[in-house]
């Protein structure tokens, strides 16, 4: 019987030394220690044994039992470690090799003549006043000059949130809403970029687009400061060479009002495609504050006179840039955005 269970275990522990995975090892656990195993059979057996001979092949065979329990024990942890050191080897990540690179943004070309125009002229001593872009039907119209049914307003129809709410359709209101904040002080100087909202989608209007509004008022103000600080602001933003030209229009908020026109950046006044062979551009839209636009804003129209101007930003980076199309710049396309 002793004989047996050494030979049992001889053969287990040669078995267990040389198991590969837990599968083998599985296998040699039942095959030896299982209900049905070879070490159960025999501790089955011992009842029929002798009084002597049972207690001495009893103990034997508990041991046998014991150290092979042990051998597969420690055998599991042993392939469990393997597993685990092949997994780091095989997961190992390179921490030096170089990331990936991600494309980088750069600055909306909107973005930068917004920046140039503020530049240019807060160098003139005018400071950036903002405001809402959700108005009210007062401040975009009639503290503008332009009452309910005034045909003026077909020019500028908007997007309206209730009768008396609308999305901007000018950078104008600031101006009287900077007025009640400053009157009576002067002098007010003071330029406005922001969004504007008009129904118009097509390559040249988008129904979003940007403007600044430019205001000064003060004492003695004439149409000559308007002409000498916009001729500044063309030769700044277009170059030394260009010239301007003043037609006249109409605004309810200012009179007399004015359309500057600046000789085309394309053919330098001979005549081209894109200033439709007229030698000039329209850029903005000016003229002196109405003296009722000045009354709404807290000022009185006999001490004190002002211009102001308006422009849309995506119309001067077109010409700065020689963009066709006004939709490009909200196409967020990199191949487009990356060339600024
Ligand atoms: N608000 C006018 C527009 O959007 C532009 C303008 C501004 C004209 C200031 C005169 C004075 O068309």
């Amino acid at each position: 019987m002793i004989e047996r269970l050494n030979l049992i275990k001889n053969d287990a522990e040669k078995e267990i030394a040389v198991a590969s995975s837990f599968e083998a090892l599985n296998e040699i656990k039942v095959r030896i220690l299982g209900r049905k195993g070879k070490m159960t059979q025999i501790l089955r057996g011992l009842k029929d044994l002798a009084g002597e001979e049972r207690a001495e092949a009893g103990k034997t065979a508990n041991e046998v039992k014991n150290q092979l329990e042990n051998l597969i024990e420690t055998k599991t942890a042993e392939l469990k470690q393997a597993e685990l050191d092949k997994r780091l080897q095989s997961e190992k990540i390179d921490v030096t090799l170089p990331g990936l690179p991600l494309p980088v943004g750069g600055i909306h070309p909107i973005s930068r003549v917004t920046d140039e125009i503020k530049a240019i002229f807060t160098g003139m001593g005018f400071a950036v006043a903002e405001g809402p872009e959700i108005e009210t039907d007062y401040y975009n119209f009639e503290a503008l000059n332009i009452p309910h049914d005034h045909p003026a307003r077909d020019m500028q129809d908007s997007f309206y949130i209730t009768e008396q709410m609308l999305l901007r359709t000018h950078t104008s209101p600031v101006q009287v809403r900077t007025m009640e904040k400053m009157a009576p002080q002067i002098p007010v100087k003071i330029i406005v970029p922001g969004k504007v909202y008009r129904k118009d989608d097509d390559a040249t209007h988008s129904p979003m687009f940007n403007q600044v509004e430019g205001l000064l008022i003060d004492e003695n103000i004439t149409f000559a400061n308007l002409k000498g600080i916009l001729m500044l602001f063309a030769q700044k933003v277009f170059g030394e060479q260009v010239k301007v030209r003043y037609r006249p229009s109409f605004f309810p908020f200012t009179e007399p009002s004015a359309e500057m026109d600046i000789s085309c950046v394309n053919c330098q006044g001979g005549g081209c495609r894109v200033c439709s062979y007229t030698g000039w551009l329209e850029i903005l839209g000016a003229g002196m504050v109405n003296p009722r636009v000045l009354q709404f804003g807290g000022y009185d129209p006999e001490k004190v006179t002002g211009f102001a101007f308006g422009m849309g930003i995506e119309r001067i980076a077109m010409l700065k840039f020689g963009i066709n199309d006004l939709r490009l710049f909200y196409d967020n396309d990199k191949r487009f955005l990356t060339q600024f």
